[in-house]
């Protein structure tokens, strides 16, 4: 199969020139403001989820355009089915229909989809399509696309201790430390750039481990109206920073 190339943005901008060395590897994204969004429209909050597809497939050719290697993209935490049973039955529904319609022109970008998050809970329709993007895609290189759906940090950390204390036991591992719990995540790869739209400045329990250097950027916008130039302008934010790792 041909590989093909992200389509410019509508607008014509191309992305800022930054030495590769100042490019994060891997970026983390919090999808928020759907609802405002919707809201300010006078529309129904659903509305606002609709509206919130492209932001994510722009943002990933923006992510390939100027060389991020890594996506995760926070779809549904473990902490959203506190929401009206409407609003969960079309999430679950819209990602569902999401994946299916966008998995083939992720596999000709080069993408690669995994699933992070928890089986529990989650529809097994979404689980089948997860898998089956997953299977499609699972020998590209060009970017992977972390789907988190229903995701919890704290649940993946207590997972992967209680995974890492049973093998303890048996003997197939002799350390307990950093290196060797990380293993155990689902997503084991440290985040760069952590991203959130709609202005809220919190984590919301999204990838706390990995993010525990990573650098923080808020931005106003609701993530409806976000697209590749909302990444672009973080990862110039981004650049400007200085990450000491603790030293001097
Ligand atoms: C983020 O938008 C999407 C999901 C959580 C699925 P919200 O639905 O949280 O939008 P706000 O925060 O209410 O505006
Ligand atoms: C985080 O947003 C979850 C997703 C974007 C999927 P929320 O809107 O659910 O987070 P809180 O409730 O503002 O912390
Ligand atoms: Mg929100």
């Amino acid at each position: 199969m041909k590989l093909h190339k992200p389509e410019p943005h509508w607008s014509g901008a191309k992305p800022p020139v930054i030495e590769k060395s100042q490019i994060p590897k891997h970026v983390a994204v919090v999808m928020d403001g759907n609802g405002r969004w919707a809201k300010n429209k006078g529309l129904v909050r659903t509305e606002g989820h609709r509206a919130g597809e492209a932001p994510l497939f722009d943002m990933v050719e923006g992510a390939i355009e100027i060389g991020v290697k890594e996506l995760s993209a926070y779809a549904f935490s473990t902490e959203n089915w506190k929401r009206s049973p409407e609003e969960v039955k079309f999430l679950m529904g819209f990602n569902k229909e999401v994946l299916r319609r966008r998995r083939d022109q992720m596999n000709e970008l080069g993408v690669r989809i995994r699933w992070i998050g928890q089986e529990k809970k989650l529809w097994s329709s979404v689980v089948d399509e997860l898998l089956e993007a997953e299977e499609l895609t699972s020998k590209n290189k060009v970017l992977t696309l972390n789907m988190c759906v229903n995701y919890g940090g704290r649940a993946e950390i207590v997972s992967a201790a209680e995974a890492l204390a049973r093998d303890f036991k048996r003997g197939k591992v002799s350390k307990f430390d950093e290196k060797s719990f990380t293993k155990y995540l689902e997503l084991p790869s440290d985040v760069d750039l952590f991203l959130r739209s709609s202005g809220e400045q919190r984590l919301s329990n999204f990838l706390p481990w990995q993010s525990a250097y990573a650098e923080l950027v808020f931005m106003d916008v609701l993530w409806p109206d976000a697209d590749r130039r909302t990444l672009w302008k973080a990862i110039e934010e981004y650049a400007s920073r200085n990450r000491r790792f603790g030293k001097a």
